[in-house]
């Protein structure tokens, strides 16, 4: 797929398939997360990977729109130190991380941190150091569904030179 047929096709993919992802594959989705836009180029991201069935089903608990992580064999916590602009760089990371999983043929899903009652509780159940915010959770696995999603259309969005 090029850039812009990955960019156009990715959904979310909640359910997934039980065989294992590679290493090497998810160390390039988290090498592409790593690369994001980043305000100031402060790069203030760390990416936890779960893979920890016991760990991931703790987090699925934990939380309210995401118990399907129990069942992804993968899971990326994605944690920010707590600067001006941690929501946006580590939501550019995310975003990042979602397009090259499914670049490399994974489903996975956006699955809320920031403003969770529950973003602590999960920081720390990963070993976040103080001062760290969880941004996102990313289960991700070899997907068993093909989800389709209404989009509005572009003409419905985009305005040119002025709203
Ligand atoms: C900030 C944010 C938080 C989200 N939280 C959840 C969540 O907790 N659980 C979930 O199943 N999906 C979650 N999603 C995924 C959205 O439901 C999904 O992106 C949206 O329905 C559009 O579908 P698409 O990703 O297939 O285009 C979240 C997405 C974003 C951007």
């Amino acid at each position: 797929m090029d850039a812009i047929d990955v960019l156009k096709t990715r959904r979310s993919v909640r359910t997934y398939k039980g065989e294992p992802v590679p290493a090497k594959i998810i160390e390039d989705i988290i090498d592409c997360g790593r690369l994001a836009a980043t305000a100031n180029n402060g790069q203030p991201w760390e990416f936890v990977v779960v893979t920890d069935p016991d760990i991931r089903r703790k987090i699925a608990t934990i939380t309210d729109y995401g118990k399907f992580i129990a069942d992804a064999p993968v899971c990326v916590v994605v944690l920010c130190r707590d600067t001006k602009y941690y929501l946006e760089d580590g939501s550019a990371a995310t975003e990042n991380i979602l397009l090259a999983a499914h670049a490399h043929g994974l489903g996975s899903c956006w699955v809320a941190g920031d403003k969770k009652p529950y973003a602590g509780e999960i920081g720390r159940l990963v070993g976040a150091p103080q001062g760290y915010k969880l941004v996102s959770l990313i289960p991700m696995g070899y997907s068993a569904e093909s989800p389709e999603k209404s989009k509005r259309p572009l003409s419905d969005v985009l305005r040119w030179e002025k709203y």
